[in-house]
């Protein structure tokens, strides 16, 4: 039939998502040359070779089927080795552990598996742009509590409990954090650890960044008193190995949880590419002097950046996590959005305006460092131009007009 139109078809939670305000910027600086990205939150890395070798090793030796719904036991059982050598923490890989295609893969899990319709999930905001419409695709509703710089954007116990209902059951929590860059202190994870008990809240844990920590230590949610066994715990390979195109990640938690995600893993992904978890074997085995050795890089750019936004006079609260510098840019007198599109249309630097992870990231925008020192310095010398020019004062009337003569 002519002039229908087909969107009304479309599930009205899908059809009313908007889509995500990073893709506005990310579509504009493809169309343009020149342009030094620091939009992308992801590393600037190559795999490491010896982490590509063994999948080509792999794929020679015909390891190309089906593994089985979990993933392959002798992945789940290197992950369990790697939480427990790395925090102790202690998990049954034939019963508590589940290989995903990427983090993304086990946070819709998780949500899915546990979230009814109607229950409500408590995001601390700005945060990773997934978690708000990946909670409406489950049912749930997203409740945001906003963090800032002055509690280092890390959300405490009392802000969250002031947003509890009946209906609160998750509480989705990154750390160290995207877009800011924050990690939480101890204090502030025991007290949420404590409320979660009370509450009787089940903990998301997005722990991707868990390796690119900068002088302090990453404290895994689940291995607080009381949390191991209502918490998810989300980590993968892209981050911290580079590995961000083969989509492998993996969850964390009590068997009861893990197999209701591993209900809908096995109808709707069956499982992880075999390819890819070959590779993730190797990367947890005999990866880590490769990690360390990103970190050491991403550590000196995130130096540079936060000295340099400091001295134009962007404040840029100290990052201890992840790949992103969070400076506040609200001094220069224009919005998150506008600096960031204007930024990128006169000195071609991409970054995300803060707005897009939530209303407490508005007058701020997103860096990411995950780009080489040489790029970094060249980008970071356009901002400081672009910043010079909006607060030289404006020329005289008079003299614009003789310049446009
Ligand atoms: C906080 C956070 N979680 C999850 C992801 C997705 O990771 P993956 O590649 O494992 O799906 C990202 C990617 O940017 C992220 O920033």
């Amino acid at each position: 039939m002519s002039g229908r139109d087909y969107r009304d078809y479309v599930n009205p939670v899908v059809r009313n998502m908007p889509p995500s305000g990073i893709r506005r910027f990310f579509d504009l600086a493809s169309e343009m040359s020149g342009v030094i990205s620091l939009g992308v939150g992801e590393p600037d890395f190559v795999t490491p070779w010896h982490v590509r070798e063994s999948c080509i090793w792999a794929l020679e030796k015909g390891y190309t089927m089906y593994t089985s719904n979990q993933g392959l036991l002798e992945l789940r059982t290197e992950i369990a080795g790697h939480l427990e050598g790395r925090y102790g923490l202690r998990y049954d890989p034939k019963k508590e552990i589940l290989v995903t295609v990427g983090s993304s893969e086990a946070l819709d899990l998780a949500l899915r598996a546990l979230v009814v319709p109607g229950d409500e999930v408590v995001i601390p905001e700005p945060c990773y742009v997934s978690y708000g419409p990946a909670t409406l695709f489950s049912g749930g509703v997203p409740v945001y509590v906003g963090t800032g710089v002055t509690d280092g954007f890390q959300v405490t116990a009392s802000r969250v409990e002031k947003v509890l209902t009946p209906r609160s059951k998750v509480l989705l929590l990154c750390y160290p954090n995207n877009p800011t860059g924050a990690v939480m202190e101890k204090k502030n994870l025991w007290e949420l650890a404590e409320l979660a008990a009370a509450k009787d809240l089940i903990v998301i844990s997005d722990e991707i960044y868990d390796s690119l920590v900068y002088g302090v230590s990453h404290l895994p949610l689940a291995g607080l008193p009381g949390l191991r066994d209502r918490t998810v715990l989300i980590n993968g390979l892209s981050k911290a190995y580079a590995m961000t195109g083969w989509r492998l990640g993996y969850a964390a938690g009590n068997a009861a949880f893990i197999e209701a995600m591993t209900k809908i893993h096995q109808y709707t992904m069956l499982c992880a590419p075999i390819t890819a978890q070959m590779a993730a074997i190797e990367a947890l085995r005999n990866g880590t002097g490769s990690v360390a050795r990103m970190v050491r890089e991403y550590d000196r750019r995130r130096r540079l950046v936060v000295r340099s936004f400091n001295e134009m006079g962007l404040y840029c609260f100290e990052p201890k996590g992840a790949f992103y510098a969070f400076p506040d840019v609200s001094s220069t007198g224009l919005s998150g959005a506008e600096f960031a599109e204007r930024l990128l249309v006169e000195e071609k630097v991409a970054v995300v305006p803060g707005g897009a992870f939530g209303p407490s990231g508005e007058g701020f925008v997103r860096c990411a460092y995950a780009a080489s020192l040489e790029d970094l310095a060249e980008a970071l010398k356009r901002i400081a131009r672009f910043v010079g020019r909006l607060r030289r004062p404006a020329a005289p009337v008079g003299l614009g007009a003789l310049g446009q003569a």
